[in-house]
């Protein structure tokens, strides 16, 4: 599916090209004020956006805004290219409405994203904001990961609006240790000593977490100027799934190796983000993340504390028409319950 996208950015001067995006523009999209947001000095056509790890080395990074996205975050994308796990690697949950994956941050490396962006922005402009979604190598030893993730921050600052530090995916040996204060600092020490333009620097975290954690990792975003939170990535809990299907080995396919997404996610990201916003009095703005599917799943995680939100899984379930759906829903929410605008409901069920 990616390289078909990429093949339309490639020929979007083409007749066929221009007749594809004015129809993907007409099914997918929605233009309306009131979704707008403006966060980091950016600006967002609307609050839904893609999330890591559907676009690796964001071939498709010009297309997303004709599927609706208000943003897009590419990769995980490591210093090194690497093939990630052998397969399968990716399974679905139907009965929990919930994808498994241990891809393992397969990606083309650092140097290849930072050509492909800059191929496709002198292309065409970069018409929504674009994230990239820095991971560790898997062959970096946890004693050097700092100068890992400076390695690919400082190639691909040009060719994009803002960055997230992923110390979160399950699927790479010790990333997750990375959220502990000792092993967190040197790598914000490091980005931030390095970040001359002051782009906007995020850090994503697990839904695993305790709030003691979590508590933590504030106090240490706000140490550093860290622009946000994303919370949050899958979770390698296995509680309440109810899949019955085995995999090819014969395994139930919940009991594989993996982070699930999805549904299981979905109330304790919004638990997350809620903690996050009323533990930094809504100073520090929330990327919400973790099982939506729907407008009411969009206007929780809103109403929790997010500024902006992200999808995947719902999008994989409920196809691309999912992006307009949520946004008109998130529309009709407004005006039922009395709001203009989409910023006026962010932390509404969070203040004290
Ligand atoms: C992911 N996710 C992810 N997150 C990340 O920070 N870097 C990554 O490379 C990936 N890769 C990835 C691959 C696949 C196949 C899935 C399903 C998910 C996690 C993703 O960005 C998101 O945080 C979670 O999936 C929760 O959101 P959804 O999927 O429930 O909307």
């Amino acid at each position: 599916m990616l390289t078909t996208l990429q093949q339309l950015d490639r020929h979007r001067e083409s007749p066929w090209g221009k007749y594809v995006l004015k129809h993907c523009n007409h099914s997918f999209c929605l233009q309306n004020d009131n979704l707008k947001q403006t966060l980091w000095g950016l600006k967002f056509p609307n609050v839904l956006g893609l999330a890591a790890g559907c676009d690796k080395d964001a071939i498709a990074a010009g297309i997303w805004s004709h599927l609706g996205f208000g943003f897009a975050e590419m990769g995980a994308v490591t210093q090194h290219s690497q093939l990630g796990n052998p397969r399968p690697r990716l399974f679905r949950l139907p009965a929990d409405h919930a994808a498994l994956n241990r891809l393992g941050a397969n990606n083309l490396g650092a140097t290849k994203m930072a050509e492909t962006l800059q191929a496709i922005w002198q292309r065409q402009p970069r018409n929504i904001p674009i994230g990239i979604n820095l991971c560790k190598s898997k062959i970096t030893p946890l004693a050097t990961v700092a100068e890992d993730y400076l390695a690919s921050f400082q190639v691909l600052k040009d060719w994009a609006d803002y960055f997230v530090i992923n110390v979160s995916s399950p699927n790479t040996p010790g990333l997750r240790s990375l959220q502990s204060q000792e092993q967190l600092e040197p790598i914000l020490e490091a980005l931030q000593k390095n970040n001359g333009n002051r782009q906007p620097i995020l850090l994503k975290i697990s839904p695993d977490l305790d709030w003691e954690a979590i508590a933590n990792i504030l106090k240490v975003a706000q140490d550093y100027d860290l622009s946000g939170i994303v919370a949050t990535n899958t979770t390698t809990k296995r509680e309440g799934l109810n899949t019955q299907t085995l995999s090819a080995t014969g395994n139930l396919i919940s009991e594989e190796a993996g982070g699930i997404s999805g549904q299981p996610v979905r109330q304790r990201s919004t638990e997350v983000i809620r903690f996050i916003y009323q533990q930094t009095e809504g100073k520090l703005p929330i990327v919400g993340v973790g099982g939506i599917f729907t407008a009411d799943h969009a206007w929780e995680k809103l109403s929790a504390g997010a500024s902006l939100l992200q999808l995947y899984t719902g999008w994989i379930y409920r196809g691309p028409w999912v992006v307009r759906e949520i946004l008109t829903g998130l529309l009709t929410r407004l005006s039922e319950k009395g709001f203009s605008h989409i910023s006026e409901v962010v932390g509404i069920e969070s203040k004290p």
